[in-house]
């Protein structure tokens, strides 16, 4: 694909058909994981891909999303649990290589969450790849999640995925509108050499 036409098709979706993306595909996606960057290649990115009907249904509880106004988290035919493990950071930034005087660095970004970010654009990006899309959610229970998936104590969840063929009225014309409308100017956004404005 064009470079144009993935940023146009970039859209975070809430509408899924619930018909199921072959396994092959799937590891496709998911195999971007080796190739995410983070600080020091600490690869502190951890994925739980869920298929099976009755563990999307919890996730979509935990993810709540009796909030929204369509159900799409337990919809989508794949989700994946997006989870950091801070302690691979600091693991990495306390080898001989990474110290500065001594001592592990004090980053003023907790760049375990930056990398997360990134992560996920790549899947995202990965899944239109694929002829899918691809969407992201928050989760507040995230005791519940971990418990349900059994992650250990030391990965944190970012949040949920959600992976599937867009349903037809997926980016309706009135959602792209709204979003237009709501976009920052540019200028509000970049400025070129300086953040003061020439005097
Ligand atoms: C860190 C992050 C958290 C988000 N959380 C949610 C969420 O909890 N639920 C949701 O429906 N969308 C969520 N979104 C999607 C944004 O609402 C979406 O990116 C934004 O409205 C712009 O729309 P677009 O990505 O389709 O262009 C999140 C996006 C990011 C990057």
């Amino acid at each position: 694909m064009e470079f144009d036409d993935v940023l146009a098709a970039r859209r975070m979706v809430r509408r899924y058909r619930d018909d199921p993306v072959p396994a092959e595909t799937v590891e496709k996606i998911v195999r971007v994981i080796r190739r995410a960057p983070s600080a020091g290649f600490s690869q502190g990115h951890r994925l739980v891909v869920v298929t099976r009907r009755a563990t999307r249904e919890r996730i979509a509880e935990c993810a709540e999303e009796h909030l929204y106004p369509d159900r799409w988290l337990s919809v989508a035919p794949v989700l994946m649990v997006l989870g950091i493990r801070e302690d691979d950071y600091h693991d990495r930034y306390t080898r001989p290589d990474k110290l500065i005087d001594g001592e592990e660095i004090d980053w003023p970004a907790p760049y375990w969450w930056v990398d997360s970010g990134a992560f996920l654009m790549l899947l995202q990006l990965a899944a239109i790849d694929a002829g899918l899309a691809a969407g992201f959610a928050t989760v507040r229970r995230t005791d519940e999640l971990k418990a349900l998936l059994g992650l250990p104590d030391d990965i944190a969840v970012v949040g949920v995925i959600t992976i599937g063929h867009p349903r037809e009225d997926a980016t309706p014309p009135s959602d792209t509108a709204r979003l237009r409308s709501m976009r920052k100017p540019l200028d509000a956004l970049v400025r070129h050499e300086s953040w003061e404005r020439p005097g």
